[in-house]
């Protein structure tokens, strides 16, 4: 899509240093700082209402930070360089599909839209990264005739026709049963190996965070409280952290 020379870097480093965001006079954010290295899957674990997707939507762009900042390689995300030279892709909460439109369509929207390919390249793309995803084929099916799963396949299969050097995905596993909530933390791990992207996972979900991190961030309140391997979160003696680990329906 661009020639630069970091457009063939595989991952991208993200910095997050102090980051600070109020919506109406209430903090969110609270000074948020981390670090993930270039093809790393950083899991950002935590409560509802924590403040996870607004961190998100700080990492690619959509809010800005009333205080602090986000590199990415080192630069400023909000940088016109920045937008231009490094391709990102959010898979949102929703999925986001346009259910007017076909499953194909929905996936080669971007590249039809911006008119960057010709449409029987588009369709060779869409194919592609349709079977990346396990749905070869599905491409005139509507969302409507999709399970929850595979509608966020779809969305997944579309972030990946920039061939995207940084993915963020918000609560991919959120209204999946859980078989197809192993199936989308295995779609996560093995775009990571196959493409060596960077990879930043919003989630509640415990055994997603386990299944594919490499690094967790727990965060409360609109702070990380910690930042570690699965292991060493497990180990993590703070109470709140083992509640949100432990919790279950079971009497202790
Ligand atoms: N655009 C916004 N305007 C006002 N408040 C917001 C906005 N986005 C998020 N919030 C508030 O920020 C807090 C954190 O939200 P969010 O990041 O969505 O939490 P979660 O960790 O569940 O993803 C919530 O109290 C939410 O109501
Ligand atoms: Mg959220």
């Amino acid at each position: 899509m661009n020639s630069s020379p970091n457009s063939d870097q595989p991952g991208v480093r993200v910095q997050a240093r102090g980051l600070r965001k109020s919506f109406h006079g209430q903090e969110v954010l609270k000074g948020i700082d981390f670090e993930v290295q270039p093809g790393e899957i950083f899991v950002l674990m935590g409560p509802s209402g924590s403040g996870k997707s607004v961190l998100l939507k700080h990492v690619i762009g959509l809010e800005e930070p009333d205080a602090g900042e986000i590199l990415l390689n080192g630069k400023p995300i909000l940088s016109a360089e920045v937008m231009e030279e490094y391709r990102l892709a959010m898979v949102f909460q929703s999925g986001a599909l346009l259910n007017s439109l076909t499953v194909g369509e929905n996936v080669g929207l971007y590249l039809a839209e911006h008119q960057l390919k010709p449409p029987r390249e588009i369709a060779r793309i869409v194919a592609e990264k349709l079977e990346v995803v396990g749905l070869k084929g599905q491409e005139d099916k509507l969302p409507s005739e999709l399970s929850g799963g595979m509608k966020k396949r779809v969305a997944i299969a579309r972030a990946l026709v920039i061939e995207p050097q940084l993915i963020l995905y918000d609560e991919p596993t959120s209204e999946l049963d859980p078989l197809s909530a192993v199936i989308i933390g295995q779609e996560i791990l093995q775009l990571q190996e196959r493409a060596h992207v960077t990879s930043l996972v919003v989630t509640h979900d415990r055994d997603l965070a386990f299944g594919v991190a490499d690094r967790i961030a727990f965060i409360n309140d609109g702070q990380i409280l910690t930042i570690g391997s699965p292991d060493e979160l497990k180990r993590n003696k703070d109470p709140l952290i083992q509640k949100f680990l432990t919790a279950d329906f079971k009497p202790h």
